[in-house]
């Protein structure tokens, strides 16, 4: 049977920031707020310690962890080379919610990579992650916080809904700002490639070095034949329980189109939900709705994403619709989420705008 461990939920304070840092020293796992989303840290160079956030998330053990840092000088124990390219990237955009991939020292056991030679490394802004990495005094890794296959956490109840009882601690720092995870990108060849879309965008990242590309991989539906440079993007993440469609076209095509099929669902004796933004609600009348931010804010969309995928859960419906947000920077890292939310399943308007994701 596995061992239920007594799980410490605690204000972000300094005291209990003290107390997670000695924990971190121990081995154990503590989960905290970042700027993107809650992270479940652990000693990113002790394989024992890494190896445990893999048993706590129910994670494949191929699916590499990203390593935190506050200080540059932290960056140089880790990873084996740094390129010209990945100094002018760190410059930029750390701390902050970017993640880069580089060489990895010998000092980083190959439970935390995943078997790879390559280790990602973000710094993050988030001030009471800053301090309890200080605390620890060590690179801590961290992938989300949730169970393997549910939506990232957002905020220290969603940690508490899925890993109480199987990780030491909880630092509660109230909501994240960003509420996607950061922006992956390698830095390993001749130019940058994204390999996670997230909040720094390929335009940030081509303003400033002229060139990126987006993984193919990554971009529209998994082809078999091309394999994720990110481990992790191969998997069904972010998946409510419910069946999931997105409708695509004119805004009038798709409240329609999404009014009409609930309908016939609910005649079924289907529960129905919808993700909507506070521009649309009014168009599905009764049906039960979460909207989840307002298109005039794409931020606003970022920030609630995973939250509403949650309540659907916690709803138990059967079917949900939603909108499409590919419009705006931050169009394609809400839809490579909301995609794979959807098992990539799209209603299309005939003879509507199709879309890149790039
Ligand atoms: O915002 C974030 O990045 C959050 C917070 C906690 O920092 N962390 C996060 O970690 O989202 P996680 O484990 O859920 O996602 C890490 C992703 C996975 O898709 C993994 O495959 C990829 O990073 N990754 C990690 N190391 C890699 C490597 N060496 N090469 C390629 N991809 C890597
Ligand atoms: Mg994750």
């Amino acid at each position: 049977m596995e061992n239920i461990i007594d799980t410490i939920c605690a204000k972000a304070d300094e005291a209990s920031i003290r107390q997670a840092g000695q924990i971190l020293k121990r081995g154990g796992l503590v989960a905290f707020p970042t700027e993107t989303v809650y992270g479940l840290g652990a000693d990113a160079l002790n394989e024992d310690a890494a190896a445990k956030i893999y048993a706590a998330k129910g994670r494949p053990s191929d699916n590499p962890l990203i390593v935190h840092i506050t200080e540059r000088k932290m960056l140089d124990g880790i990873v084996s080379e740094v390129s010209p390219q990945a100094e002018l990237l760190m410059e930029k955009f750390w701390p902050g919610p970017m993640t880069l991939i580089f060489r990895k020292s010998e000092q980083v056991p190959y439970e935390t990579t995943g078997g790879l030679d390559t280790v990602a490394v973000r710094m993050p802004s988030h001030p009471v992650a800053r301090r309890l990495i200080q605390e620890a005094g060590l690179p801590i890794a961290a992938p989300s916080a949730n169970l393997s296959g549910r939506p990232s956490p957002t905020s220290a109840s969603h940690v508490e809904e899925d890993l109480n009882g199987r990780i030491d601690m909880i630092l509660d720092g109230g909501d994240v700002q960003i509420g996607l995870e950061s922006t992956i990108i390698d830095v390993t060849g001749d130019a940058p490639v994204i390999l996670r879309p997230g909040f720094i965008s390929r335009e940030d990242v081509e303003a400033l070095m002229g060139s990126c590309t987006l993984d193919p991989a990554i971009v529209g539906k998994p082809d078999p034949n091309l394999r994720p440079k990110a481990p992790g993007m191969k998997y069904r993440h972010y998946a409510p329980q419910a069946d999931m469609l997105i409708v695509e076209g004119d805004p009038d095509f798709v409240t329609r189109t999404i009014c009409a099929k609930a309908a016939k669902d609910l005649a079924e004796g289907k529960k129905v939900a919808v993700l909507c933004t506070e521009e649309s609600r009014a168009a599905y009348g009764d049906l039960s709705c979460h909207t989840v931010g307002t298109r005039g804010n794409e931020e606003t969309i970022a920030h609630n994403l995973f939250r509403c995928l949650r309540e659907f859960d916690e709803e138990k419906v059967d079917m949900i619709y939603s909108e499409s947000f590919r419009e705006g920077t931050l169009g394609g890292a809400i839809m490579n989420r909301l995609l794979k939310a959807a098992g990539y399943h799209v209603l299309q308007q005939i003879g509507g705008a199709h879309g890149s994701l790039s």
